[in-house]
């Protein structure tokens, strides 16, 4: 209450404390507005990263891993007893040895003594958890984004029961692993793991690397989605701190919008630094799963896969796979509009036109063993 008691000039100086206290009131309001607003980002930031990823589970180290796979033969297609002609009854009659000739030419580029730096990798923790398990199936399957792992995720949330129908899984929940009843390799233990990789039924899906990356720099950099804020707020400008040629680009806040963001040619040069990249990438966390080698998420030179899918011929590819894994009859894949996987040179060109041939050159070294591994051919057009 106002003291009125005081001295002679009190009514005015009450009113100024009045004034004051109103103010100040004001100002504490604000000030917790802001701190609120600030937490939320916090929160919700923190509430997105460890559901794929706790610290928890970070903190956990994991022996890697050494898998010997005792496998002469490859068998042909998976145990549920599928014959070979049944396969052949829906795919088309080759696809079958087109399938074993990928798988060959896999095998001999992983024996290749001079490659061997781009084409193996350590079992650990990292690619424990890119490898997502259905053991009602017996089926392993190694995530590779961008190639339509969305779908496959939501084919084997369905073959673990949680759900009976793709259509009845709600989207956000087919990447929450806590909810979705899809575990990782990853959360098994070691002789768990062990037998799984030597008996189970594994595969993975490929693109073209430079189509792959220019896909993952349009949806994480460009369209910058917001329900993924690291990739604007702490990855591009890190990357763009260490590899932009020209800083006052960044730092002129007059420059047009676009251009404050990462730019395709800043994405580039950080991709083709491998010895550079690796510190960055540790920060980064599992977000780097959108561009690191294949050889690095799927490890497959050390791990014995049954199939690789070519995201270039999905169409056939798919199903093929449900075939082999002894799934067809209990899933589909979506059907796959005619056209929209095919390689598209002219957008590769359009999108490297502005990069060094060096800098080119770096990346294809980069990304040599995913080109060679499964027989994707290099982009003379861009590099000589
Ligand atoms: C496949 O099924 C046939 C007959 O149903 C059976 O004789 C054969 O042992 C099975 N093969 C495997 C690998 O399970
Ligand atoms: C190994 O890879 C190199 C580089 O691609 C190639 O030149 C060489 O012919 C390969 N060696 C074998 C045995 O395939
Ligand atoms: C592979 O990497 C090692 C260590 O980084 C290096 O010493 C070796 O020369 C590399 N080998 C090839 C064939 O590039
Ligand atoms: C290939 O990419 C270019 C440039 O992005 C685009 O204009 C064109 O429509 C694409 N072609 C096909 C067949 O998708």
């Amino acid at each position: 209450m106002p003291d009125f008691r005081c001295c002679e000039d009190g009514p005015r100086l009450v009113h100024w404390e009045i004034k004051r206290r109103h103010w100040l009131l004001v100002g504490a309001c604000g000030w917790v507005l802001m701190l609120l607003m600030v937490a939320s980002r916090f929160i919700n930031y923190n509430l997105r990263v460890p559901d794929d990823y706790s610290s928890k589970a970070e903190s956990r180290s994991w022996p890697e891993l050494t898998i010997h796979t005792v496998k002469p033969q490859r068998p042909a297609l998976h145990s549920n007893n599928v014959s070979t002609a049944a396969v052949l009854s829906t795919v088309p009659s080759d696809w079958h040895s087109v399938v074993e000739k990928r798988l060959d030419m896999l095998a001999a580029v992983c024996k290749n003594s001079s490659l061997r730096n781009y084409t193996h990798t350590p079992i650990n923790k990292f690619l424990l958890d890119r490898i997502f398990v259905c053991d009602k199936h017996k089926i392993l399957f190694c995530q590779t984004p961008k190639v339509g792992n969305t779908q496959w995720k939501k084919v084997l949330i369905v073959l673990n029961g949680k759900y009976s129908k793709v259509e009845d899984i709600p989207e956000p929940l087919v990447h929450n692993h806590k909810k979705n009843g899809l575990p990782r390799l990853s959360s098994l233990k070691e002789n768990e793991i062990k037998e799984r990789l030597d008996n189970y039924f594994k595969f993975f899906i490929v693109r073209d690397p430079f189509e792959r990356i220019i896909s993952a720099y349009k949806d994480k950099f460009v369209k910058n989605p917001r329900s993924e804020p690291w990739y604007k707020h702490d990855i591009a400008p890190a990357i763009i701190r260490k590899y932009r040629k020209m800083r006052q680009d960044t730092e002129d806040s007059s420059a047009p919008r676009h251009a404050r963001g990462l730019r395709f040619e800043d994405f580039m040069r950080y991709l083709g630094d491998s010895v550079g990249q690796k510190q960055l990438n540790k920060k980064f966390r599992q977000y780097v799963i959108h561009w690191i080698t294949y050889v690095k998420l799927c490890a497959p030179c050390d791990i014995n896969y049954d199939a690789v899918g070519h995201h270039e011929t999905l169409d056939r590819d798919a199903p093929y796979i449900l075939k082999a894994a002894g799934i067809d009859n209990l899933v589909s894949y979506p059907t796959i509009p005619p056209g929209i996987t095919r390689y598209n040179r002219t957008k590769v060109e359009s999108y490297f036109s502005g990069i060094s041939k060096r800098d080119i050159g770096r990346l294809y070294e980069h990304f040599m063993g995913d080109f060679e591994l499964f027989g994707y051919p290099r982009p003379d057009f861009l590099l000589d």
